[in-house]
């Protein structure tokens, strides 16, 4: 086994025990700190089933990619797959050429080819890595892994879970179904059948008793809106799609789109064997439970704000966004493959890229200049609409009240309109396209320039 895919040991593991983590390299000369070998692998998913997934270092869950805030983190992206890709490093405020999007930030990583991806993270939290090309393959049979960057001072929380949320497209044996069809792509996508936690159907994981925990729920499934609640009613949000929030509040409960994350503190129950479980809708996704421990007393850590710009709403200009059905739902014929185009951003399908061909952008942006963005879902589905390398400020909704919070993907309801700001800081092209991943194919997809 080579030196680097062994797992941290120690206080580290026992500290991150949801999930296995690559470790750094033991000599900062071999020139990253990471490796990720993108491969087809088969992994076990159904009890007795083989899935022939698509995998991050050979297995699912993928390694947990621990960054610190402030700090570098080099990652060696290795394509054995036997087509390209790149990897999309969702929710990071990087610069252009690290953002993983082909064409536009990138060359495709052709198979047989490596990537260095080099960034200093300016945001901690939670946040997730996936690939940006065939996303209903690529991330629909396992591509998809967690990015945890540390505070650059660690909040005292007792144990910290990281649980990846995913519908497996796969029958009894393990094999796949269908990712994708076109009447659940004009509608809301197409679920999966089996519903995981990190690759494991209702998992259970040991917690200290009395214990100040944190539990990170990363949605990175392709389709589903997990509708999340908790058997305990004290569980506290503190942080929104990688953003803490200034004033936690109780969990009732909270939808987290796919790209979405939720960060929740829970202080553990104090007796021994206890458990509080977290549910989709009625249906137990996850459960903790207490194991002795000498704690006592704790309190959840308050946790550091990150450091948004904050918006210069006097000053900003206002562009208006319309989400909408595209009433011709006649196949286009391109590259010998049939494509679908359901979904209009300002009455644009998304066509696609290749080397020679990107289209126009949806908006330039002013370097510096903040904007409020109209975003007006005129559909029936919700859409979790996400920008690349910057964070909106959400500050209202013809829906609902709002406090304002910040986030990369923002979740659109039915006939919702949501303002939401954004500083436009971060030069280059940057995608925005709905993550609900077979929307994005079927036309929900574009991108701003900011110069
Ligand atoms: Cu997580 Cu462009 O996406
Ligand atoms: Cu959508």
């Amino acid at each position: 086994m080579n030196r680097r895919n062994f797992i941290k040991s120690g206080v580290a593991l026992a500290m991150t025990s949801a999930l296995p983590s690559v470790v750094l390299a033991a000599n900062p000369s071999v020139g990253f700190d990471y490796e990720l070998i993108v491969a087809p692998a088969d992994v076990n998913i159904v009890p007795g089933g083989s899935t022939p997934a698509l995998s991050f270092n050979g297995g699912y869950p993928s390694p947990v990619i621990r960054a610190k805030q402030h700090q570098p983190v080099r990652i060696r992206v290795v394509n054995k797959l036997n087509e390209p890709t790149t990897i999309h490093w969702h929710g990071m405020r990087i610069p252009i050429g690290m953002d993983g999007v082909p064409f536009l930030s990138q060359p495709p990583i052709m198979p047989g080819e490596t990537f260095d991806y080099e960034f200093t993270p300016p945001d901690a939290g939670s946040f997730w890595y996936h690939p940006h090309m065939n996303s209903v393959e690529q991330l629909g049979k396992g591509l998809v892994g967690a990015l945890i960057v540390d505070e650059a001072e660690k909040p005292d929380f007792d144990e910290d879970l990281v649980l990846c949320m995913k519908n497996w497209h796969i029958k009894d044996d393990g094999s796949f179904t269908a990712l994708t069809t076109p009447q659940n792509a004009f509608r809301m996508g197409t679920p999966g059948r089996v519903m995981t936690i990190n690759g494991d159907i209702h998992p259970t994981y040991d917690v200290p008793a009395g214990g100040a925990i944190r539990v990170r729920l990363l949605n990175v499934d392709n389709t589903l809106v997990y509708d999340v609640t908790s058997t305990d009613s004290d569980a506290q949000i503190i942080a929104i799609d990688g953003n803490p929030i200034a004033q936690p509040r109780a969990l009732s409960n909270h939808l987290i789109a796919p790209g979405m994350r939720l960060d929740l503190g829970v202080i553990a129950p104090s007796k021994i064997g206890e458990t509080v479980t977290f549910k989709h809708k009625n249906k137990p996704m996850v459960t903790i439970k207490t194991v002795a421990s000498q704690l006592e007393n704790r309190r959840l850590p308050t946790l550091p704000l990150n450091p948004i710009p904050t918006p210069d709403l006097e000053n900003a200009e206002t562009i208006k966004f319309a989400f909408e059905w595209n009433a011709n739902i006649t196949p286009i014929h391109k590259d010998g493959k049939v494509n679908y185009n359901f979904w209009t951003m300002n009455r644009r399908s998304w066509e696609g890229m290749s080397k020679g061909h990107i289209p126009a952008p949806l908006a330039t942006l002013e370097r510096g200049k903040t904007y409020i963005f109209e975003l007006s879902n005129l559909t029936q589905y919700h859409h979790p609409i996400h920008i690349h390398g910057h964070t909106f400020t959400v500050l209202k909704s013809n829906k609902k009240a709002i406090t304002p919070f910040h986030t990369d993907t923002v979740l659109l309801g039915q006939n919702e309109t949501v303002i939401a700001a954004l500083v436009a800081d971060n030069p280059g092209r940057w995608m925005y396209h709905c993550h609900i991943i077979e929307h994005l194919k079927t036309g929900f997809m574009g991108y701003v320039e900011v110069s």
